[in-house]
């Protein structure tokens, strides 16, 4: 095999790598585990957000796809995608954008309930072995222990002997009935856990105090998978059937939990066997990625996981490199799109167990939506697409600093934010949806979604506005020119239609299955990150929510989250989240004729709000 030379050079750092000759970037690029390029194609040539600059040596020609996607003064500055250029020889490049974190949703409800983990730690005095009482050390310790209490892993046979000898004391954490690992003396005041919410965008970590409750650390970052794909169908893609691939990606994730977990070590003073168990719940695909199941069939009708069962799993079951007493407890799914991120979403709402009726709706790239209460919970998804996030949308990024993330112009006067307040560099999901509804209250945009010409504009005049180009094949709305020049487009404007009509009708159609009227349902959560920063007027107003629900709205923040940790915490809630998924209904949109009208009607924006002028 031929090899040629990569530099990199990323800020301040420079990376040296051997790479195959007529590898593409991305792929070259995702060899090195700590760089994490924004890819939300996948490498399919059509997002255009894969953009480095090639400071020198041997690259492959343009592409088609890259004479479409950059424009003449950035080919002119040596931009490429790294998925559509290969190196040909020796190559230099520098980054422009790889992912930082910036609006990421670690907030959520407290917890409140009583205090009792699955895994716990136990001290005990065992009676010293006499000739008389020459009962194994195994059933000495077994004895002491709750009944049927056992010992699975070897190692800890193997240990027994010499810690049960080393002191009067002796620490045992048991998951579940499962002795997991023994200390000697009492160690029992330091009894920790990880609850972590797999994003498809993101990662967060609670740690977790099992004796007291408190969260004594919050870690987070961008899903170091995201350089192969933004949405689960681009990783599932990704990996086809090839282990290998598999392997990577769960790699990947595994290790952005390891580190993850030695920050939240060194955050609160611990030591590395202070941590006894990571509870885990993530959308299905996360979920099959992380337990090393490969997720193809989730893709392809009729749509099947492989598992959906509740799952504890050991280190060296995962290839983890995490201490050996630590059980990674992978939170139960329902279907594959109905995952353990929203199982424990219902958990934390408590719909599931309250009589109140409530809708529960989660967007990210898709949308997923749960109504019902104790007695009945029905579900589905659909396929929002990954407009909200940015991904689609021709100036669209994640919410990470300057990201224009707030759009308003009550009197037509546009104003907008970035987050943290830098340069503007692109517009994210919230600025996304501020932006639609200010070109439809403004009537830039017709409720059919269409740019208007400025002479249908109103009375405001335009340069208060901001300004269309067109040319013949896009019409482009320019936010700022300040930093880079950041629009939003006619064909953006199309993408966020097909989103929240999808989004939309899998609320009415979920409404209308259940039976249940508007006025029944009394709250209306609003999960993850995305919801979190919309506006909700915004949303009201292009329709995404209905607006017969809107003085019941409450945003729950990081909804998975919270209920990841009440598992931890709780043994019951673990219990419950089994219930959820053997009692709760999925509905499958794909072949529902109802979903397929309701998506026709939804498509259009709502016309009675398109006053503000
Ligand atoms: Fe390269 Fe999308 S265009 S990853």
């Amino acid at each position: 095999m031929e090899t040629v030379h990569l530099t990199l050079h990323d800020g301040s750092r420079i990376i040296n790598e051997t790479i195959r000759k007529d590898m593409n970037l991305l792929e070259a690029l995702n060899h090195i585990p700590e760089i994490t390029l924004d890819a939300p194609c996948g490498g399919k040539g059509t997002c255009g957000k894969c953009r480095i600059k090639i400071i020198g040596g041997d690259i492959s020609p343009l592409t088609p796809e890259e004479k479409k996607l950059l424009d003449e003064n950035e080919i002119s500055r040596g931009v490429r995608l790294a998925c559509q250029a290969r190196a040909m020889g020796p190559v230099e490049l520098a980054f422009i954008n790889t992912l930082e974190s910036g609006n990421i949703q670690t907030e959520g409800r407290a917890y409140q309930g009583p205090v009792d983990p699955l895994i716990k730690k136990v001290c005990l005095q065992t009676e010293e072995p006499t000739l008389e009482d020459q009962r194994p050390d195994e059933q000495r310790l077994l004895e002491k222990l709750p009944e049927g209490s056992r010992i699975q892993d070897h190692s800890i046979r193997k240990q027994l002997p010499f810690v049960i000898r080393e002191s009067e004391l002796i620490t045992a954490t048991l998951c579940g009935s499962e002795i997991t690992a023994l200390e000697s003396g009492d160690t029992s005041e330091k009894q920790y856990a990880l609850a972590v919410d797999i994003g498809t965008t993101t990662v967060v970590a609670y740690l977790l105090n099992l004796k007291t409750g408190e969260v004594a650390a919050t870690e987070s970052g961008l899903n170091r998978q995201k350089s192969f794909g933004g949405d689960v169908i681009s990783r599932i893609d990704y990996i086809g059937e090839d282990p290998e691939k598999l392997k990577k990606l769960q790699d990947r994730i595994l290790k952005q939990i390891e580190t993850l977990y030695t920050d939240a070590l060194m955050d609160a003073d611990l030591e590395e066997n202070d941590i006894q168990g990571i509870f885990l719940a993530g959308n299905t695909t996360m979920m099959h990625i992380f337990s090393g199941l490969n997720p193809r069939h989730l893709a392809v009708a009729p749509f099947i996981p492989a598992s959906t069962e509740k799952m504890i799993l050991t280190p060296g079951e995962l290839g983890s490199r995490l201490p050996r007493q630590i059980r990674f407890i992978l939170l139960p799914s329902l279907s594959a799109y109905i995952g353990a991120d929203i199982v424990a979403g219902i958990l934390s709402t408590g719909m599931s167990v309250s009589d109140d009726i409530s809708l529960l709706v989660d967007i990210g790239t898709n949308g997923e939506i749960a109504l019902g209460n104790r007695d009945r919970i029905l579900t589905c998804s659909t396929a929002a697409g990954p407009a909200f996030e940015g991904a689609n949308i021709q100036c669209g990024t994640g919410g990470i600093p300057g990201a224009i993330s707030k759009v308003c112009g009550e009197d037509g006067v546009l104003e907008w934010e970035t987050i943290q307040d830098q340069p503007a560099t692109g517009i994210c999901g919230s600025g996304i949806i501020d932006m639609t509804a200010y070109l439809l209250r403004t009537g830039i945009a017709d409720y059919t979604g269409r740019f208007q010409d400025e002479s249908d504009w109103g009375d405001t005049p335009p340069e208060n506005l901001g300004f269309l180009e067109s040319d013949e094949n896009n019409s482009r709305f320019i936010i700022t020119r300040d930093n880079k020049e950041v629009f939003f487009s006619q064909k953006d404007l199309r993408e966020v239609q097909l989103a929240k009509g999808s989004i939309a009708a899998g609320i009415q159609t979920l409404i209308k299955e259940s039976g249940h009227s508007m006025d029944e349902i009394k709250h209306v959560f609003l999960a993850g990150g995305f919801g979190s920063f919309i506006n909700k007027k915004s949303a009201l107003e292009i329709g995404l929510l209905p607006e017969e629900l809107k003085d019941r709205i409450v945003t729950v923040g990081n909804s998975c989250g919270s209920g990841v940790i009440c598992t931890a915490l709780n043994r019951d809630d673990l219990k419950h989240c089994e219930e959820i998924q053997n009692t709760a209904e999925y509905l499958e949109l794909s072949s529902h004729k109802g979903f397929q009208d309701e998506y026709i009607m939804n498509m259009y924006f709502p016309e009675s709000l398109l006053c503000i002028k």
